[in-house]
């Protein structure tokens, strides 16, 4: 790549992380750490068994989804809203693991935890359309991610929906923070690098959400 190509790469980024509490941190989580999280979300995965959603408008979600903490994000015809049990057990969530809690009491808030961690397992033909993060009660609250296993090509856009979007690769053990104005910008994931990690048995990706539902 060309060294101006570079540094205006490195300059979009910076405006964009200073401007707009957008913070990506690229392999924050070691090899060692990504283990032992994958372990913690497969052993609570277990009990809170991943499942299909499907939107209001009843289209079946191509990611399957569980969660952790006081309150998961749900999806069906009744439209989307936090539940403190499992739709399918009807048993409270998992605790959230203590790694996740840290980076949120270091990136995002260290004097209000969260209270919910949405865990989408995406396949090789998974994806997520654009959207906002918008069922929480106060945006004040950052909304943290974290990657692990398969390669996503997530796409950002801007606060309303028609603005500007670009493509960055989330890896495994990424960390990225939507705070600020960015809290409300747009986002998706338009498709899953399928064999680009062998960090999850059977291959895929799972992505964890920290956010604060309640108010
Ligand atoms: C989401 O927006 O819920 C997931 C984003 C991601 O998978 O990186
Ligand atoms: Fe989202």
């Amino acid at each position: 790549m060309r060294r101006s190509l570079v540094i205006a790469y490195i300059w979009a980024d910076m405006t964009l992380s200073t401007t707009t509490g957008f913070r990506l941190l690229p392999g924050r989580l070691d090899a060692a750490a990504q283990a032992r999280l994958r372990d913690e979300v497969l052993a609570r995965a277990a009990r809170a068994p991943f499942v299909t959603q499907v939107t209001p408008g009843g289209r079946p979600m191509s990611v399957r989804t569980t969660s952790f903490g006081a309150l998961g994000w749900t999806t069906d015809r009744r439209g989307y809203r936090y539940e403190p049990h499992h739709p399918q057990t009807g048993e409270a969530w998992p605790d959230i693991p203590e790694v996740l809690l840290d980076l949120w009491a270091e990136l995002a808030d260290p004097a209000t935890p969260p209270d919910a961690c949405l865990v989408n397992f995406y396949g090789p033909q998974a994806r997520m359309s654009l959207h906002q993060d918008r069922d929480e009660a106060d945006f004040r609250f950052p909304v943290l991610s974290v990657s692990l296993g398969d390669t996503a090509v997530f796409r950002l856009g801007g606060a309303r929906r028609g603005d500007p979007t670009r493509t960055l690769k989330l890896a495994s053990g990424d960390v990225c923070l939507l705070a600020g104005e960015a809290r409300l910008f747009h986002h998706g994931v338009d498709r899953i690098l399928a064999g680009s990690s062998s960090l999850i048995p059977g291959g895929g990706r799972i992505n964890l959400t920290l956010r604060r539902a309640a108010p």
